[in-house]
């Protein structure tokens, strides 16, 4: 298994360009499972989760072609209408093909996810808006089986709580359904606006995405688009953070400020000066960083995708940094490494409490998940020494590059393949 070696304690500097969007590439190359004809997507990250969802459409019948930063996806039939086990496991976005195969198809046998690193991540609320929808759904041997004997009918749905992917799948199940679906309680996130975007270019009715309510006037086909997509805000805050901790200064160019305004909030009162360029932003760091509390919300407030970078942050400020994370429990795996390399946090449930060192030591760790990696090379970057992360395939499913990108800002940071 390939590992990062990094060299601590020098500072960024230069210019770094944010890749598309994880998050908002993985549910459009899923809807291109709606339309009749050639979806080309541009901007899309050279990352393992895409070349995994490239796969299981693939394996469902589509022609996928994947480029540095293109996609080209064809989808005339769908001969087998399956997400198995092997992939949903190895990434649970896989389960954004429930909706569209539902909608255009009229049947899926999705894998249950299962648990994983950061938590439960149950998808009982996409199941619950499916069966409003009309759907018949059986669970067996670990798998949901759903099928549509009558079409799916809109409805009127209010999430229980906001789910991401759960408000992507029923927005593209609801594109073909027969009349109006209401979506109340949505997720709010930027990525689910770039998807009613795309959607909306194939012919689709959906109005209100970004907001808590989304409405949908089922159409009865959709034509294949092309689109780009957007940066990457996860990335671009992560690189905020890299400025920050190295106390270096980084533009990051395409970061899409607007999307960002939490973090920068939360980075600037960590003492980091962040001046906005357009679509880029300048971020440098400060001589000290300042200790700041920190409670994980869906958008717009500060995004759980950030929380293991901003703690690295503040595992070097001044004082005490109280970091709560609200919507997975379970998302604490990097504070036993981040101890390892001497930070002082202590959890307490969904709680870290986190005191401030005057430095880090580079010591091995091991990558648990993806932003917990982030964590890890971004407490690596500002350490004294050597940092060793392994199990950096978390890395590779959500990072474009990253190594490659932070020795061009002068991290010394390498990858050694095994
Ligand atoms: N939830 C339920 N039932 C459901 C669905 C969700 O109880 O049916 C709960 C979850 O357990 C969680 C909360 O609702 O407590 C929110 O989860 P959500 O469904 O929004 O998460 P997700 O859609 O599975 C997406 C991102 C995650 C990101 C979260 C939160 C994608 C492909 N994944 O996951 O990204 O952390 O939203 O913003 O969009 C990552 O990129 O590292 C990552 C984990």
């Amino acid at each position: 298994m390939d590992k990062i070696i990094i060299e601590g304690g020098y500072e960024l500097k230069g210019e770094v360009t944010v890749s598309g969007a994880k998050n908002a590439a993985l549910p459009i190359m899923a809807a291109a499972l709606l339309a009749e004809g050639t979806t080309r997507l541009e901007n899309v990250p050279e990352l393992k989760d895409i070349a995994t969802i490239a796969g299981l459409l693939r394996h469902m019948g589509a022609r996928v072609e994947l480029w540095p930063g293109r996609a080209e996806i064809e989808v005339d039939q769908v001969d087998n209408p399956v997400a198995p086990y092997e992939l949903v496991k190895t990434m649970r976005a896989s389960v954004l093909v429930l909706g569209p195969l539902l909608a255009r198809h009229g049947q899926a046998q999705v894998s249950l996810p299962g648990g994983c690193a950061i938590g439960p991540r149950p998808i009982n609320l996409h199941l619950k808006a499916l069966e409003a929808m009309g759907a018949k759904i059986t669970l067996d041997h670990g798998y949901v089986n759903a099928e549509t004997p009558d079409g799916l009918k809109g409805t009127e749905f209010f999430f229980d709580q906001p789910t991401v992917t759960g408000t992507e799948n029923i927005m593209m199940a609801a594109v073909l359904a027969q009349g109006r679906t209401i979506l109340r309680n949505a997720a709010k996130e930027p990525e689910v606006v770039d998807l009613a975007a795309v959607l909306n270019r194939m012919g689709a009715q959906i109005s209100g995405a970004g907001g808590d309510v989304i409405t949908i006037d089922g159409v009865t086909s959709l034509k294949a688009t092309d689109y780009s997509i957007m940066p990457d805000r996860i990335e671009a805050g992560t690189f905020m953070v890299a400025a920050g901790i190295t106390r270096g200064r980084v533009l990051i160019k395409g970061a899409s400020p607007g999307c960002l305004t939490a973090v920068t909030k939360k980075l600037e009162q960590a003492g980091l000066v962040i001046e906005e360029k357009g679509p880029d932003l300048m971020v440098t760091g400060p001589e000290r960083i300042t200790s700041v509390d920190l409670k994980t919300k869906p958008y717009p407030g500060f995004p759980t995708d950030m929380q293991a970078q901003f703690m690295a942050l503040m595992c070097l400020a001044n004082g005490l940094s109280v970091v709560t994370e609200t919507i997975f429990e379970n998302r604490f795996m990097h504070v036993s490494e981040l101890k390892r390399m001497g930070a002082d946090i202590r959890l307490s449930g969904n709680t870290a409490i986190v005191t401030g060192v005057p430095f880090l030591s580079g010591a091995p760790v091991m990558a648990t998940d993806l932003r917990a990696s982030a964590s890890l090379i971004l407490g690596g970057l500002a350490a004294k020494g050597q940092t060793e992360v392994s199990r950096v395939y978390h890395i590779d499913r959500g990072y474009e590059r990253i190594e490659q990108k932070l020795s061009a800002l002068g991290a010394r940071i390498r990858r050694i393949r095994a």
